[in-house]
C-alpha cells in the first residue's frame, strides 16, 4: 500500500477505519446522571458533586479538591486565590494553551514567558533564572501528561519565594516521583473538557493541600460568598464559576473508568514509542526517569523536516491526516498572538514549533496493530516526500 500515491495528491489511504471516538461513555454515566436529575440538587449542595470532589482529590494525592465550569476558570480562579492580582509577575511556558497566559492577564497580572526543554516541552527555569527573584507566581503546564520537573520547580519555588499553580489540564493521574501532580505545588488545575482523559464535556479542578487556599477558592468561583453564612454576604470579588450536579455525575463516572484506560494508553505509547523508533525521519520523544506515570493525554513526537527534504511540519501533518491518521500541529508560541505580550524568540519553543506533532489520546485506545497505520503512514510520506515539495 506504501507504493501507492500519497492521498493527499488523490492516493489510497493507508487506514480507512476510524480509530475509536471519544467520549465514551457507559451505563454508569447513565444511572448517576438520572440520580442527578432526581436528587433536585442541580447545583450548589449536589452530592454526587462533593463525592466526586473527594475522590478526585484522593486520585491525586491532594487534600482538597473544587470543581468548577472549565480548566480557564480553574486558572483564574487558582491564581487569585494565590495572591495574583494587578501588578504581579507570573512566569508561564511559551509554549502552552492560551489559557494559562490569560488567566494571570485578566487579573491585572503581567506575564514573562519562560523557554521549555526540548525534550520534555515542559517548562524549563533556567531560560528566566534572573529573573526569578521578582516573581510572584510560576506555572509549570504538564504538557500532553509528562509532568514538568517539579524538583528544580519547588527547588526555586523556595529559594525565590513564589507561589507555584501547576498547569495540569492534561495530565489526570500523571505522577512524579511516585506523587501524583495537582498538589506538588501550592495548588493545580485540571480541565474536563471532552477532549480530556477524564471529561464531562465543560467542567474544571483546583487541587491543593492548604486549606486557606481552597477556602478562598470556594468563595472566588461563588461570587465571593463565605462557605458558611447568609447567601447574600460577598467577602470578597469573585464570579459565578460553579459546575452542575449533571457534570459531577459523569465525572464520577469517568472517574471509575480512568484507570483502566490510563492502563492502555500507557501499554499503547510503549508500542508507538518502538515504532516511532523505527520509522524514518521521526522520533518518540524521551520520558523524563522521575515521571512514574505520564498521563498521555497526548502522544507527543519529533518530526524531522530535514529528513523529508525540508518539508515543513505544517504539510506533513495535512499528508499524515489524509492519510486517515489524525494528528495536529500542536500550540504556537504564545507570544505570537498580536494580542499576547510580545517577546523575542525562544530557540526550544521555536524548534518544537518546527518539530512537534499531537496525535490525539483516543489513538492509545486502540489495537496494537492499529498503531502500525502510523508508522506505515510515516513511512510512505518519507518515500514520497519529494512529491509534496
Ligand atoms: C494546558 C491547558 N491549560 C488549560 C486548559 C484550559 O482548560 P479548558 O478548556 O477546560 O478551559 C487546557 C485545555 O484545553 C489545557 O490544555
Amino acid at each position: 500500500m506504501s507504493g501507492d500515491r500519497l492521498a493527499i495528491l488523490g492516493g489510497r489511504p493507508v487506514r480507512d477505519k476510524p480509530y475509536p471516538s471519544w467520549p465514551i461513555f457507559g451505563e454508569r454515566e447513565e444511572e448517576l446522571l438520572l440520580k442527578a436529575l432526581r436528587s433536585g440538587r442541580w447545583s450548589v449542595g449536589g452530592e454526587l458533586q462533593e463525592e466526586f470532589e473527594r475522590r478526585f482529590a484522593e486520585f491525586q494525592d491532594a487534600r482538597y479538591c473544587l470543581l468548577c465550569s472549565s480548566g480557564t476558570a480553574a486558572l483564574k480562579i487558582a491564581l487569585k486565590a494565590l495572591g495574583i492580582g494587578p501588578g504581579s509577575r507570573v512566569v508561564v511556558p511559551a509554549y502552552t494553551f492560551i489559557a494559562t497566559a490569560t488567566s494571570a492577564l485578566d487579573l491585572g497580572a503581567r506575564i514573562i514567558y519562560a523557554d521549555i526543554d526540548p525534550r520534555t516541552l515542559t517548562i524549563d527555569l533556567e531560560s528566566v533564572r534572573d529573573q526569578l527573584r521578582n516573581v510572584d507566581a510560576v506555572i509549570p503546564v504538564h504538557v500532553a501528561g509528562h509532568p514538568a520537573d517539579m524538583d528544580v520547580v519547588m527547588e526555586y519555588s523556595e529559594r525565590y519565594g513564589f507561589k507555584v499553580l501547576e498547569d495540569a489540564a492534561q495530565a489526570h493521574g500523571a505522577e512524579w516521583r511516585g506523587r501524583r501532580v495537582g498538589a506538588i505545588g501550592d495548588a493545580g488545575i485540571f480541565s474536563f473538557y471532552q477532549s480530556k482523559n477524564i471529561t464531562c464535556g465543560e467542567g474544571g479542578a483546583i487541587t491543593t493541600n492548604h486549606e486557606e487556599v481552597w477556602d478562598k477558592a470556594w468563595s472566588i468561583r461563588n461570587v465571593g460568598r463565605p462557605r458558611q453564612g447568609p447567601w447574600y454576604e460577598h467577602k470578597i470579588y469573585g464570579w459565578n464559576y460553579r459546575i452542575t450536579e449533571f457534570q459531577a455525575a459523569v465525572l464520577l463516572a469517568q472517574l471509575e473508568r480512568a484507570p483502566e484506560l490510563m492502563r492502555r494508553r500507557d501499554e499503547a505509547a510503549r508500542v508507538l514509542d518502538k515504532l516511532m523508533d523505527e520509522a524514518p525521519g521521526v522520533e518518540p520523544l524521551e520520558r523524563d526517569g522521575r515521571v512514574t506515570r505520564h498521563a498521555y493525554h497526548l502522544y507527543v513526537f519529533r518530526y524531522r523536516p530535514e529528513e523529508f527534504r525540508g518539508l515543513p511540519k505544517e504539510r506533513f501533518v495535512e499528508a499524515l491526516r489524509a492519510e486517515g491518521i489524525p494528528c495536529s500541529p500542536g500550540y504556537r508560541p504564545l507570544y505570537t498572538y498580536g494580542f499576547l505580550p510580545p517577546s523575542k524568540p525562544l530557540p526550544n519553543t521555536e524548534k518544537t514549533r518546527e518539530e512537534i506533532v499531537w496525535l490525539p489520546q483516543p489513538i492509545l485506545l486502540s489495537k496494537p496493530q492499529d498503531l502500525q497505520d502510523i508508522a506505515q503512514a510515516i513511512q510512505k510520506i518519507h518515500q514520497q516526500a519529494e512529491t509534496l515539495r
